[in-house]
């Protein structure tokens, strides 16, 4: 492993917001702040999750101008998560923290109706394996476990194929209700938040002229079967 690598996985152990626990002490013990976040950021303000956030863009640029929300990141790159970890401790963010983690396991981080809302930023689009797709029916029902009713996700990705198969397959089984989506984001007058900032993946595919595409949808829990 990279000298490099070694230093950003040292200095992540000594950020006070940045959480990291192994699978076997996980399932052996939990985890301590499961139900207890907003003890941890000390207020009771809504909290936001940002999943495969690489190096966090979503989750500083989102907190930045929410200081009435709380943001975490997750990730299973420490490398990455090194880069808003270090920005957030910098800029002493009080509303951010990360998670090392699989998407797989989040739904042991959080308890029921912690979570309101949830980017999902240019996730791999696993075209080969469905049920891998981080927005698959296996994984809504994941984090319909700590959803509140009426939360909001948004995806935005370059895949025309998982904006495809999240908008026509999967939203419409999972009765959920889709708010907003374009398959040519800079090609809409729409001015929310899916334009606030451009994460390093974006920028790449942006480069490569693809276009962006965007989904919003709002979670019922009410019709969960
Ligand atoms: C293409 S990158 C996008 C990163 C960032 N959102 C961006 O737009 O720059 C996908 C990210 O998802 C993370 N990832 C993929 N599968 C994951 C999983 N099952 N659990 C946790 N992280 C995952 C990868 O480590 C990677 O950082």
């Amino acid at each position: 492993m990279g000298h490099h690598k070694l230093q950003r996985f040292a200095e992540n152990l000594t950020f006070p917001n940045l959480f990291q626990v192994g699978f076997d002490k996980l399932q052996a013990e939990g985890f301590a702040l499961k139900g207890k976040w907003h003890e941890q950021f000390g207020n009771d303000n809504p909290i936001t999750l940002e999943l495969g956030c690489g190096k966090g863009d979503y989750t500083i640029a989102l907190a930045r101008i929410h200081p009435e929300r709380n943001y975490i990141g997750v990730d299973i790159k420490g490398a990455r998560l090194w880069r808003g970890a270090k920005t957030s401790n910098e800029e002493q963010m009080k509303n951010v923290a990360f998670i090392r983690t699989r998407i797989e396991l989040i739904d042991q981080f959080f308890a029921p109706n912690e979570v309101s809302e949830i980017w999902i930023t240019f996730c791999d689009p696993q075209l080969k394996k469905p049920n891998k797709r981080l927005t698959s029916p296996r994984f809504l029902a994941t984090y319909r476990h700590f959803l509140q009713d009426q939360s909001t996700i948004h995806l935005k990705t370059d895949s025309q194929e998982l904006y495809d198969y999240t908008l026509n397959e999967v939203l419409p089984t999972e009765q959920c209700e889709v708010v907003f989506g374009t398959d040519n984001l800079y090609n809409t007058d729409y001015e929310g938040e899916a334009k606030l900032t451009q994460t390093f993946y974006e920028r790449m595919f942006l480069a490569e002229g693809k276009p962006i595409t965007y989904i919003q949808w709002k979670v019922n829990q009410n019709n969960n079967n």
